[in-house]
């Protein structure tokens, strides 16, 4: 590793952290806009609201299919429901006052791909890109370029390959991130057991917390709506990243004491943000 490169422990989170102010009201901590789910995978969209949510933002938007309307409202009454489509997403609004969080439970149906490729190409600003926006991304070289600059990527290691290629170890998948993050100007998010995070400039950030509890579906989603939050209310890219995904580990931590490894879940984890926040606050 670089001398610049940097494990992600207690000192670097306290540092970055933004302590919630007293003179603020819900537009001071800004809006997100989850764009996620599709029929049989509305659970990925309540997730990502949900921890929305959870990490603080102002006002938290799901834009998600017809058929995820009554699931939405009643698992996440502070979040408001914009439709679009009846099972899944057809188009995307390009509302410019917010952050927008897309992929989880998406789906790849054609119409999603338009929806996905038309919005990209007028939208600039930094977007939390996860799952099938992903591998809709990798469906052609193309897309890359249309990916915002500073846009934050996570993809799990079989995400990454679909979208920038298959590598023999972890220590050519990282050099190959280092070079595709400086291409495209992107943070790519590698999500592993020690999640790694890659800037533009090469830098490369290392998470140690977390746990093997994390090894279920759902527990990306969590994450995709933990980041998008932080950019939401004023954080830079680089530091949305950083603290998102140490707030994902340490509630996963949270989780796993209470409820063990095997038995926690991702909606464990989502209750759990409030312990990682009371270790920062
Ligand atoms: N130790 C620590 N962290 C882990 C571990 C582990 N053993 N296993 C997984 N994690 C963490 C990862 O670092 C990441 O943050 O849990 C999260 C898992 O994210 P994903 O792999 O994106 O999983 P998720 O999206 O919840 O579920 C799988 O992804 O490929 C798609 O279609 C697939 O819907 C499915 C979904
Ligand atoms: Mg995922």
């Amino acid at each position: 590793t670089d001398a610049d490169d940097c494990v992600i422990d207690n000192t670097v989170v306290e540092r970055i952290f933004m302590p919630r102010e007293d003179f603020t009201h819900k537009g001071s901590f800004g809006k997100v806009v989850i764009t996620a789910g599709s029929y049989g995978k509305i659970g990925a969209a309540v997730l990502a609201t949900k921890s929305a949510l959870k990490t603080g933002a102002g006002l938290t938007f799901t834009l998600a299919p017809a058929c995820g309307y009554e699931i939405l409202q009643t698992l996440c009454p502070e979040a408001m429901f914009m439709e679009s489509g009846d099972r899944c997403l057809t188009h995307f609004e390009a509302d410019e006052d917010a952050v927008y969080g897309i992929g989880p439970g998406l789906g790849r149906e054609p119409q999603t791909v338009v929806a996905l490729i038309k919005f990209l190409k007028k939208y600039k600003k930094p977007l939390v890109l996860d799952a099938d926006a992903l591998n809709i991304l990798a469906e052609d070289e193309k897309n890359l370029r249309l990916i915002p600059e500073n846009s934050i990527l996570t993809p799990h290691p079989k995400e990454f390959e679909r979208l920038f290629g298959k590598t023999d170890n972890s220590f050519e998948r990282l050099e190959l991130a280092r070079k595709k993050a400086a291409e495209h100007k992107i943070y790519i998010v590698l999500k592993d057991h020690h999640t790694q995070i890659v800037s533009p400039d090469g830098t490369v950030f290392y998470n140690i917390n977390g746990n093997s509890g994390l090894a279920k579906g759902g527990s990306g989603d969590i994450l995709t709506g933990i980041i998008t939050s932080l950019l939401a209310q004023g954080y830079t890219e680089e530091h949305a990243a950083i603290l998102g995904i140490w707030l994902h580990g340490k509630a996963a931590d949270f989780a796993a004491e209470k409820y063990s490894k095997e038995s926690m879940l991702p909606t464990d984890v989502v209750d759990a943000l409030s312990h990682a926040f009371e270790e920062l606050n």
